[in-house]
């Protein structure tokens, strides 16, 4: 087997939370499949960086003060802390705010450019004419128009607590320039990504880089129709790089955060003196993104466009996971099952949560559930009970023979485990990690009934049965290390740990094909304590501590599953309406649509205006009331469910030609209504 060179990524996380353990499944995926290729003897190497661009962080470091850098700076040293704790390594860990992510983003941008697939359209927002730059509401100051205080924010005032639009502040004023700002039109950029259109059709459907299920989502979703132009770049003010050749904008977030893969890269290239070209651009390695299905959409269209377009090696295969749930449901704040990384390493052993998603994971996109009392016992009964028991009530009795001279005859258990090292590789070389899990615990449960008959703490009683108790040992210690070795991506502190008792040091898979035999055995250390309910529960009582019970819930890398309680209160607070006909019913015609544009409207405090595509063409302008809920990036792609034939209504920013149902009782608490997967837009909800 000749070794591979393989690049492999993980999203970037965004500079503006913690890791949670939402994100960790992805993270932890990836860093067992990449051990998994290291200890294969592949030339593996793992990058990743912080994604610190966008609206977010600009508006978090004016309100904290600080400059973004700083900012940016304090959370992903948080973030690199928290990686390093769970064990999670990588190669390199860039952020995209780095001189070689912005050299990057300007040669692609240059093949952009050159291959005529960007074009300029104009959007309104307010505009600040002295400082020749357009506002978001926060940079817009004056009287609040209720309580009259001065000097208030443009959303929302600080001593009265009302919202408004920053066009009903008192005398409004920029807060960069002073002067009194007015409505005018700027030009965005788009990628015209449909002129793409034949070879996205072409990789996305070879059945090479995707899951089948990702495939069929990307035919049936986006490629059945011309694919939409894409905005990317955003006027000033805005935390990112600016565009070189259009000065005053700035590269949209998602333009430079995967080229943020590239950057960290090339930092690492530039450290090592490895050639870059060899990793991005040559046949001869291979490249592995790792991500959460809410990114599909960015990661196997516009991704592997811009590569394509800039002559970059395209992904050789996209491997995308389902979102986290605990006990069913999905992560919560109110019920502290939403844990941060570090509130998680406070009370419970790394150890138990990447064994625990090693047994969970697959090749699917499915979503993944951590249900407490299986973590209890996955821990306690495959990890401590099979298998670190192995060594535990073996090694303590061969500490001053060490192993025996000969393989001792074990029944051909050895062979056994060493024949079925391939089909465990193929498990995890497919991502099939919970298979590769269960193969291994089946392997110790043929070795534990071999100790358990033949009793070391018995023969260790019996002078005359010394010999017998070494070569039990012998047999018992080398199941344990060939099991140590197929569980090293997964658990490589205690692969670490049993290449000091057996002393030698677990490096290759391949270790697994030859029993130790004559060597020495170390002082036994303890491996692993069981894990006990009462940490799980001060875990879950710190995160109830920590975070607003009613604060937002992140959908990155958790579950959008189900809601957070059966919402008896809210029946009661809105009791049913008056009952309806059938065919009142049917007077409101319900449609399929897919959220095509999105974005702020800068006058108004809670809308956000979208064009929804109800296929065929058909498109409509519909103002929001979502916009405490929801950033206008998270709906783009999205299928919602519209009232279509709602008669055109005028409002002070436009007409809205329809309406988008959602449940809640507004400001942050709105929760969109989407139909289920297979829903095409313009499909009659009845
Ligand atoms: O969804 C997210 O959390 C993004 N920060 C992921 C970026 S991945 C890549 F494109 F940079
Ligand atoms: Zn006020």
């Amino acid at each position: 087997m000749s070794a591979r060179r393989i690049l492999v990524t993980s999203a970037l996380p965004y500079a503006n939370g913690p890791i949670h353990i939402g994100h960790l499944v992805e993270y932890l995926q990836t860093d067992i499949w990449v051990r998994f290729q290291k200890l294969r003897g592949h030339e593996c190497r793992y990058f990743c960086a912080d994604d610190t661009h966008g609206t977010a962080i600009m508006i978090r470091a004016r309100e904290e003060s600080r400059r973004e850098e700083d900012l940016i700076a304090e959370m992903q040293a948080g973030h690199e802390k928290d990686f390093a704790e769970f064990d999670i390594v990588f190669d390199n860990y860039g952020s995209t705010h780095s001189e070689e992510n912005r050299a990057l983003c300007g040669e692609i941008w240059q093949s952009i450019r050159e291959a005529g697939l960007v074009k300029e359209a104009d959007v309104e927002q307010l505009y600040d004419v002295e400082a020749s730059t357009f506002l978001a509401d926060r940079f817009v100051r004056g009287t609040c128009p209720k309580c009259k205080a001065t000097d208030q924010p443009g959303d929302n005032c600080s001593v009265c607590g009302h919202h408004y639009s920053p066009a009903e502040l008192v005398y409004p004023k920029s807060a960069l320039s002073g002067t009194t700002p007015e409505v005018r039109s700027a030009g965005h950029l788009f990628i015209e990504l449909e002129q793409l259109h034949e070879f996205l059709e072409t990789w996305t459907q070879s059945g090479d880089h995707l899951q089948p299920e990702i495939a069929n989502y990307l035919k049936g979703h986006f490629l059945g129709e011309p694919l939409r132009d894409w905005d990317i770049s955003r006027p000033a003010p805005y935390f990112g790089f600016e565009i070189p050749d259009s000065p005053g904008n700035y590269w949209y977030v998602w333009f430079d955060a995967p080229i943020g893969y590239v950057a960290s890269t090339r930092q690492w290239c530039d450290r090592t003196g490895e050639n870059f070209d060899d990793w991005w651009k040559s046949s001869d390695t291979e490249i592995h993104h790792f991500i959460g299905k809410d990114i599909t959409y960015f990661h196997t269209l516009f991704w592997p466009g811009m590569l394509k377009t800039a002559g970059y090696s395209l992904p050789t295969k996209v491997h995308i996971h389902g979102f986290l749930t605990v006990g069913g449901e999905k992560m919560s704040k109110s019920k502290g099952t939403f844990v941060n990384a570090r509130t998680y390493l406070n009370h419970l052993d790394p150890n138990y949560l990447r064994y625990f998603y090693a047994s969970k994971l697959s090749a699917k996109v499915d979503d993944i559930d951590l249900s407490l009392e299986e973590f209890v016992a996955k821990v306690n009964t495959d990890l401590v009970g099979k298998f670190v028991n192995l060594a535990s009530r073996s090694a303590k009795f061969v500490g001053s023979t060490g192993l025996s001279a000969k393989y001792p005859e074990d029944d051909g258990l050895f062979a056994h485990a060493a024949q079925v090292g391939d089909e465990i590789a193929n498990a995890y070389e497919a991502c099939d990690t919970s298979r590769a899990m269960r193969l291994i615990m089946a392997l110790a449960d043929r070795a534990n009934p071999y100790i358990e008959e033949n009793k070391p703490w018995a023969l260790r009683k019996e002078p005359a049965e010394a010999q017998r108790l070494q070569d039990v040992c012998t047999v018992a210690l080398n199941l344990f290390r060939q099991l140590a070795i197929y569980l090293a991506p997964v658990l490589p502190q205690l692969a670490a740990q049993t290449g000091e008792l057996l002393q030698e040091p677990i490096t290759s898979w391949d270790q697994a094909k030859t029993p130790l035999t004559g060597t020495p055995v170390a002082k036994f250390q303890h491996m692993l304590r069981r894990v006990e309910e009462k940490d799980l529960h001060a875990m879950i009582e710190e995160s109830k501590a920590e975070l607003p019970a009613d604060g937002d819930e992140s959908a990155t890398g958790a579950s959008t599953s189900t809601s957070d309680n059966d919402g008896d209160d809210a029946l009661a607070a809105e009791p049913l309406a008056e009952e309806c006909t059938f065919d009142d019913f049917t007077k409101v015609d319900l449609r399929v649509a897919r959220v095509v544009e999105a974005e702020h409207v800068p006058e108004a405090h809670k809308l956000l205006k979208l064009k929804l595509s109800l296929g065929g063409g058909v498109t409509k302008q519909v103002f929001a009331g979502i916009k405490a809920a929801y950033e206008p990036e998270q709906l783009v792609g999205r299928l919602v469910v519209c009232v279509a034939n709602l008669a055109p209504r005028e409002m002070r920013f436009g007409v809205s030609e329809g309406m988008v149902i959602a449940s809640g009782p507004g400001g942050e608490e709105v929760f969109l209504l989407s139909p289920d997967d297979g829903a095409v837009p313009g499909q009659r909800v009845h």
